[in-house]
């Protein structure tokens, strides 16, 4: 049976080659082809979606402390690219509707919730989402199940998808546990056999896979059958799939 060629999914952009969660991956991820982008949202004190992995801005900018304890006006100045090369010095953390407007319509857009931070994220995020009427292009993820169970619920419309990196028995019927639909498994690559995919695509499940670089490993995700692959070189990824198709 022929299993069409996984969408390439740019991890925080194109984290292999940019700064992490800045305007410049995005558009250096779209630019070497990639269909979807993930990236991690946090939320500022003052209630502003910022896109940054970590809930602290000590590893990826020149500033320092818990995003959530400071205001967007102050985080908006750091630096968010130095640290990655001078190449990208002056670029700075977003705003999750700053990435929105970046991609273009059509293009998907994997948002990762890190915290729940007491329901703030979750109000934040359906107030955004409902300005911004693009749900078709948008898959929520997280560890945090009982945050997409909830998301879910509160906005039915929402594609929501559950990360994991345990090797789950059975990967489509732990979906099912979840009261409400969920539209993608994102295992980590190691945390599944190619079985599992074939049962979980069968089921009607998208499978993301994160994060994967190697050659090797972009391999035995097609040989899977996953529905798109999490990578930090979506422009690796994109040529190894236009060479071994
Ligand atoms: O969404 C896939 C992947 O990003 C999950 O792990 O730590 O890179 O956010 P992390
Ligand atoms: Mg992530």
């Amino acid at each position: 049976m022929h299993t069409p060629k996984p969408i390439i999914i740019g991890h925080r952009g194109a984290a292999g080659e940019a700064p992490e969660n800045t305007l410049a991956s995005f558009e250096l991820a779209l630019e070497q082809g990639a269909q979807a982008i993930e990236l991690d949202v946090h939320i500022t004190k003052d209630g502003e979606i910022v896109v940054c992995h970590d809930g602290t801005l000590d590893r990826t900018t020149n500033g320092s402390g818990l995003i959530c304890q400071q205001q967007w006006a102050d985080i908006q100045k750091l630096d968010a690219g130095a640290w990655f090369s001078d190449k990208f010095a002056g670029e700075r953390i977003p705003l999750l509707s700053e990435v929105f407007d970046l991609v273009p319509k059509g293009t998907l857009i994997n948002v990762e919730v890190k915290y729940a931070y007491e329901g703030r994220m979750e109000s934040a995020l359906l107030a955004f989402l409902r300005g911004v009427d693009r749900n078709e292009d948008v898959v929520i993820s997280s560890f945090d199940h009982k945050v997409i169970q909830r998301l879910k619920r509160a906005e039915p419309a929402l594609k929501v998808g559950l990360l994991y990196a345990a090797n789950l028995i059975d990967h489509g019927a732990y979906a099912k546990l979840l009261e409400v639909e969920v539209y993608s498994l994102h295992p980590h690559h190691h945390s599944f056999e190619g079985s599992d995919i074939a049962l979980a695509t069968a089921d009607g499940l998208a499978v993301y896979p994160y994060t994967v670089n190697e050659l090797s490993d972009y391999q035995r995700m097609i040989d899977a059958g996953v529905t798109g692959i999490i990578t930090d070189f979506p422009g690796r990824l994109k040529a190894y799939l236009n060479s071994n198709s």
